[in-house]
């Protein structure tokens, strides 16, 4: 009895731990002087600033420098988009001025924790970085997005 009882929780933590065990954070650094960096998914702020760190998958989620002119959803504003996942088609994160996004400030964003050095940085309105995904298919992968690079 006290066998397949330690035996099932040793199963019950394995799988638990397999199921927590996902995590990705996103920090920031804005250089600007001014503006509060937000990440946002659904409409929903997950961070105006400080590190955020999610244990499970982020999927679709939106950064940019609030500088007062831009919406909720990046209206007016440099955007970041990304999704850190593991396994499925893994992590995957692009710059987007299309409208209703235009340039506001210079925005770069690279992985760290795995993928380090693979990234983009927009540095001006002709950000020939945008719409070109970089792909990263390390497990628990981290994202730093800088403003004003
Ligand atoms: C974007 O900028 C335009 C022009 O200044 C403004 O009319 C519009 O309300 C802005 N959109 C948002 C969502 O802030």
């Amino acid at each position: 009895m006290q066998f397949s009882l330690s035996t099932a929780f040793v199963a019950l933590a394995g799988l638990v731990s397999a199921v927590v065990g996902e995590t990705h954070t996103v920090h920031f650094d804005n250089r600007c002087g001014h503006g509060t960096p937000k990440l946002v998914q659904g409409g929903k702020v997950l961070s105006s600033g400080e590190d955020f760190t999610i244990h499970g998958p982020l999927v679709s989620a939106i950064a940019y420098l609030q500088t007062g002119d831009c919406g909720l959803n990046g209206e007016n504003c440099t955007l970041i988009q990304t999704t850190l996942q593991n396994g499925g088609s893994g992590s995957d994160t692009d710059i987007s001025l299309v409208s209703p996004h235009k340039f506001s400030v210079t925005s770069g964003f690279g992985y760290y924790g795995g993928c380090d050095g693979a990234g983009a940085d927009c540095k001006d309105q002709e950000c020939p970085e945008q719409y070109h995904p970089v792909p990263c298919s390390a497990d628990n992968v981290n994202l730093a997005i800088t403003f004003c690079l």
